[in-house]
């Protein structure tokens, strides 16, 4: 019987969440908390799913609608279409997703795991998808998630690193110079939250008070350049400012909560220096930005949040582990 487990990486969004949406530039980067996929081949036609701390097991077949399965097993079905149509048959097989990401938290946790999952199945086959193909894969996925996705999340779930992305131009590469004197810090509000809802009330804001939010999303999009350079250089003095402005226009175009807010303000006042909220918003994760001689702003916010870690930028995208 083949085995082979492969993973995925999860993301922070550093600058541009929401904004990207609507063609603005966006940073992230993934991170090096990983989402395993382990998979078996078994006889028959079943392919057993399942995942112990994201809750869910299910029993998927080929001819399956979306609509008879449970919310979070419908991307991965997804992907199984997009396979049958590459020509892929849908061998008997079980598999297990360990996340080590909180899921919902903007972490891109669902990304991830649709990744793992697509590239762990496919190399069962003898035949494992190249990136390009992983990535359509796990879009579908995302696609079934979170409704309008604007790309990021499989684009780093895949190729990894840390990436500048704009939605009519896709992804590049950003060279970001790492200094061994900050660390970024990543806390979840345990708050979970779905983003495809919160996209459209952003996007429904967006519209209404479009004389007014013109000037927030070209502030973003000036946010998001000056980064890009600063990350460049190694700038972590600006970087820092700019994550404290963009959590101030993320609150105007109304993404943060009180729970967010608590975190930061616990974040700031005990020595970190730029703080924001990442990914969608109303709940999930910040993401902070700190010297990396002091451990007061990790073990301050352990006493707030039931997920702190501190995290290694710019991980490898998606890999096989073990076969
Ligand atoms: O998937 P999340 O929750 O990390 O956030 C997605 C980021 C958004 O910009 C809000 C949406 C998107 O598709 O880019």
């Amino acid at each position: 019987m083949r085995r082979v487990v492969a993973s995925a990486p999860g993301k922070v969004i550093l600058f541009g969440e929401h904004f990207v949406v609507k063609g603005c530039l966006g940073i992230a980067s993934a991170i090096n908390v990983r989402v395993q996929a382990e998979a078996r081949l078994t006889r028959g036609e079943k392919l057993r799913l399942y995942s112990r701390n994201l809750g869910f097991r299910v029993v998927l077949r080929k001819d399956m609608e979306l609509e008879e399965l449970p919310e979070d097993a419908r991307p991965f079905a997804s992907i199984l279409r997009y396979l049958v149509s590459q020509g892929y048959n849908f061998l008997g097989a079980e598999i297990e997703i360990r996340s080590h990401l909180p899921p919902g938290a903007g972490l891109g946790s669902s990304a991830a795991s649709a990744a793992a999952f697509a590239l762990a199945y496919t190399h069962l086959h003898g035949d494992a998808l190249d990136k390009h193909r992983l990535f359509i894969a796990s879009l579908e996925a995302e696609k079934i998630a979170h409704g309008k996705p604007s790309g990021i999340d499989p684009t780093i779930s895949v190729y990894g690193g840390w990436i500048a992305y704009r939605r009519d131009k896709g992804a590049s590469r950003v060279n970001a110079r790492l200094d061994a004197g900050y660390r970024f810090i990543v806390a979840d509000t345990g708050v979970r939250r779905k983003t495809g809802p919160i996209v459209e009330s952003v996007l429904a804001l967006a519209e209404k008070r479009w004389d007014v939010l013109k000037h927030v999303y070209r502030a973003a999009e000036e946010v998001s350049e000056k980064a890009l350079r600063a990350l460049e250089i190694g700038d972590y003095e600006t970087i820092a400012d700019l994550m404290n402005i963009s959590q101030g226009l993320l609150n105007a175009i109304g993404v943060s909560s009180l729970e967010i807010e608590k975190l930061i303000a616990i974040a700031r006042s005990s020595g970190a220096l730029g703080a924001k909220l990442t990914g969608a918003g109303r709940g999930g994760s910040i993401v902070v930005l700190a010297p990396s001689d002091s451990s007061r702003v990790t073990e301050t916010l352990k006493g707030y949040s039931p997920w702190v870690s501190s995290v290694a930028l710019g991980d490898e995208g998606s890999r096989i582990d073990q076969e």
